[in-house]
């Protein structure tokens, strides 16, 4: 029999935990593969919530978080741990996924060690090396270190070929989160906190480092006159634990009795509350992804987005963090049905639920027929 292949899977946050579920639930399955997970814990709390839900037990756990992290240090005692991981566990390949510290830690780790290394949801880019900050150069430095590039979509995929990346190495794959949202929201789940059914519930969620400050600031002032406006709304916000959110949140939205400021909702929490959610109002990426396939409208509390395709197509829209510039946009959205019906129209172009199958299968056949 053929040697057994060794995987190593690196998660750090969240976000990277949920898409990256699908892939290690089916490299589980494979009996050619002998799996690695790695923990960096660059999120301590927000990604234990999401391994327990899919039942994921680190095999090495760096447990590298500390309280307001600074992105050097963060950096160099992640680049410090990985490294010696690497020289104990000689995987065959290493996967990270999206554009984390973790991620591109992972990768120049893997390029010290001469150790093949995948790249889950390549190729996504705004153009813009300081926005969003500092993941678009972690994305552009990791592009460069990686063997195989898992691109969700075809435009992701020309912004590789348009950095001189191969076409041999790049696969158009889907993105793995529209796998984890369908095995999410099959299902219906309690929240766990008192919403009033006669009111439309907007979900707000927020934490890009480019917004801390004035812009969080100036989102937040919106978000507040658009309750005060809105007597029929009520706004669920799971606030992300980073100080530098908790603190703006809890002084310009802590204090409305229809705005509810709650801790991170785990996953399928998250996942109904979207389902729930009249409109979303978010920076973040992985919701700009979901909520188009739940039919769901986002405005994006940003100026560009390196996810154009659902803004193409009209279910997103970016709003920036200008105050009047939100309050149009959600104003228009709650109080014209016929805008709002042009579109909540159920697209999903990140992803038809398979992707995790695909990457799994371009991994055996980098191993066993290229070989
Ligand atoms: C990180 C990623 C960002 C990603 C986001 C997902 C980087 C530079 N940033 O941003 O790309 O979109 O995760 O959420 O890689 N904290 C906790 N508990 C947690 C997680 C965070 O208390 O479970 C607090 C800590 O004080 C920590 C701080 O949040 O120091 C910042 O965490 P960090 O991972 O550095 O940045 P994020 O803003 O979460
Ligand atoms: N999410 C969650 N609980 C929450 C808020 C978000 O599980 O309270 C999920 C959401 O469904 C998405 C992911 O977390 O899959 C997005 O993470 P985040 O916004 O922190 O990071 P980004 O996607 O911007 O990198």
């Amino acid at each position: 029999m053929t040697a057994k292949k060794k995987v190593l899977c690196a998660i750090g946050t969240r976000p990277e935990a949920i898409k990256m579920a699908p892939v290690i639930l089916k490299l589980r399955e494979q009996a050619w593969c002998d799996l690695v997970v790695l923990a960096t814990a660059q999120h301590r709390d927000m990604l234990d919530q999401v391994l327990s839900i899919f039942n994921i037990v680190p095999d090495y756990d760096l447990d590298i978080m500390q309280k307001n992290q600074a992105l050097p240090e963060l950096t160099a005692r992640l680049i410090m741990s990985m490294d010696q991981l690497l020289t104990d566990i000689e995987p065959d390949l290493v996967l990270a996924q999206g554009d984390t510290t973790t991620v591109m830690v992972t990768a120049m780790s893997c390029f010290y060690k001469k150790i093949p290394f995948a790249h889950v949801e390549a190729g996504l880019r705004t153009g813009d090396i300081y926005y969003p900050y500092p993941e678009e150069m972690n994305r552009v430095v990791t592009g460069h270190m990686t063997t195989l590039h898992f691109a969700p979509t075809e435009t992701s995929n020309n912004n590789l070929l348009k950095e001189n990346i191969d076409q041999s190495s790049i696969y158009v794959t889907g993105n793995t989160v529209i796998d984890a949202l369908i095995y999410t929201a099959k299902n219906e789940y309690d929240i766990g906190i008192d919403l009033d059914s006669g009111k439309r519930l907007v979900l707000l969620t927020s934490h890009r480092r480019e917004n801390f400050g004035a812009a969080m600031e100036e989102a937040f002032t919106a978000i507040l006159e658009l309750a005060e406006h809105n007597r029929d709304i009520e706004i669920l916000y799971p606030v992300h634990p980073n100080p530098n959110v908790l603190e703006v949140a809890n002084r310009i939205l802590g204090n409305h009795d229809r705005i509810h400021l709650i801790e991170p909702l785990a996953y399928p929490q998250f996942v109904q509350a979207m389902k729930s959610a009249y409109i979303i109002i978010s920076d973040s990426g992985g919701v700009q992804e979901e909520a188009p396939a739940l039919s769901k409208p986002v405005l994006v509390l940003r100026n560009e987005t390196e996810r154009p395709e659902a803004v193409d197509m009209g279910v997103v829209k970016l709003v920036g963090t200008d105050k009047e510039v939100i309050l149009h946009e959600a104003n228009k959205l709650l109080n014209d049905e016929d805008y709002y019906s042009s579109v909540a129209k159920g697209v999903s172009p990140y992803g038809d639920g398979h992707s995790a199958e695909r990457i799994v299968n371009i991994i055996k056949d980098y191993f066993f027929t290229r070989a």
